[in-house]
This record gives structure tokens, sequence and C-alpha cells, in this order.
């Protein structure tokens, strides 16, 4: 009864572990699927000097620390993350549309968390002002 017990937890360990080691190996950044309508959705927050200023008090609290202060994605938690958070300067980024920044900021995908219902609507897309003026 005890080497049974033993064994059955034994086997039940070594599953989880070989389970476990299987996942991390595999493990790859789900790509991300943006809605059509998000794509094209309309930017309600005009940019202009008093977005920016409100994105970019939003994006040091909230998004700096992993994505860097000018969106290098060389934040001070972005060596402990398995993917890389993105350089927000470059063409790919710059050229996504608003839609598309306000949907990844509002839904997460993988390490990068979700802000939906942890911002406002308005403050994603001040954020997403400040965003572009990452562009090189
Ligand atoms: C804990 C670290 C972390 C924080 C905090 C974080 N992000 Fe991210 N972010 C990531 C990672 C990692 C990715 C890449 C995820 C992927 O590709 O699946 C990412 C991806 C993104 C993308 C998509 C980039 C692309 O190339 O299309 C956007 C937009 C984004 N983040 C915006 C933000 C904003 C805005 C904030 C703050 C409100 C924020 N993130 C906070 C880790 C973070």
């Amino acid at each position: 009864m005890k080497n049974l017990k033993s064994f059955l937890t034994g086997s039940v360990v070594l599953i989880a572990g070989l389970s476990f080691l299987s996942l991390s190996a595999n493990a790859q950044p789900k790509p991300w699927t943006v809605p059509a309508e998000y794509k094209t959705m309309k930017n309600p927050v005009a940019k202009s000097d008093a977005s920016d200023k409100a994105g970019m008090a939003l994006y040091t609290k909230n998004c700096a620390s992993c994505h860097g202060k000018a969106g290098l994605g060389d934040g001070v938690k972005a060596r402990m993350l398995k993917d890389f958070p993105g350089d927000f300067s470059g063409a790919g980024f710059q050229n996504q549309t608003d839609g598309e920044h306000f949907y990844k900021t509002r839904s997460g995908n993988g390490e990068m968390p979700k802000y939906e219902g942890k911002l406002a609507d308005d403050d994603i897309w001040n954020i997403v002002n400040y965003l572009g003026t990452f562009k090189k």
C-alpha cells in the first residue's frame, strides 16, 4: 500500500515535470490576431501636446519598465522576459495603425499584460498617441 502510494506520487511528479519541460521547450510567443474592426478603428483622441503629455506620464508609469523609456524594448524588466517586447521606433511598429496599437495594449498577449479594465480607453488612446513620438 505504501509502495503503491509512493509509486503513484512519483509518477505524477515525473509526468508533471516532463510536461512542464516540453511546454517550456516549445514556448513560442502566440502570434497577435488583431480583429479587422480594430485595425481600421479611428483614434477618438486627437493628437496634441496635451495628449502626448498625458500619454507619456501613463507610459512611464505602466510600460517603460519593459518597453524602455524610448520604446526600444530595453526596460529593466525586459531581460527577465522570454519574449523581446519589440522596438517601437522601427517601421514594423510605426507602420501599424493606431487601432492595432490600441487593441494590443488593451488585450495583451503572452507576457504583454492586458490593460483592459486597468486603464480607461481614452488613456490607452493617449498612450497610442505618445507611442507615435518614438518614430525614428
Ligand atoms: C511585463 C512587461 C510589459 C509591460 C509592463 C508592458 N508590455 Fe507591452 N509587450 C511586452 C512584451 C513581452 C511584448 C511582446 C509580446 C508578443 O509579441 O507576443 C509586448 C508587446 C507590446 C505591443 C505590440 C508590439 C508590436 O510589435 O506589435 C504593444 C503595442 C505594447 N506592448 C504596448 C504596451 C503598452 C502601451 C504598455 C503600457 C500600458 C505595455 N505594453 C506594457 C511586455 C510588456
